[in-house]
């Protein structure tokens, strides 16, 4: 009986921790790439039409996101050391879910 209880219990903060982990990559999201990448990653913006960003949904499937936002690419800002790995993991999978 007991053991079940803490089974639920993890169970809930696990889940309660990925929640907070997407809402923590919304807000990154929308301070440090929505003005060039669009608040729906469609990157229809001025800065995004102007420095042609790709829109989320013609990311080619086989880039690393998650080495392209720590590095930068082209016109792409570089977020090493702005960012924390655990961060820049977060906001690429916010990117990705808006392409879906
Ligand atoms: C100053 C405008 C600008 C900002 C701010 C910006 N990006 Fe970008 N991003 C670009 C441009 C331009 C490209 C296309 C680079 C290229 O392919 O030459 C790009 C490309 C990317 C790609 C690669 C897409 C692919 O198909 O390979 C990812 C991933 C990405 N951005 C994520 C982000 C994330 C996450 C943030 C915020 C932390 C962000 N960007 C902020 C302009 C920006």
């Amino acid at each position: 009986m007991n053991r079940m209880i803490r089974i639920g219990v993890a169970a809930t903060l696990a889940l309660s921790a990925s929640v907070a982990m997407a809402q923590a990559g919304a807000d990154t999201y929308k301070s440090k790439c929505a003005m060039c990448h669009g608040a729906d990653g469609l990157a229809q913006t001025g800065a995004g039409k102007a420095m042609k960003v790709p829109s989320v949904k013609d990311f080619k499937p086989g880039d690393d996101l998650i080495a392209i936002t720590t590095d930068g690419k082209g016109k792409m800002p570089s977020y090493k050391g702005k960012l924390t790995d655990p961060q820049i993991k977060e906001v690429v999978s916010y990117l990705k879910s808006l392409g879906k």
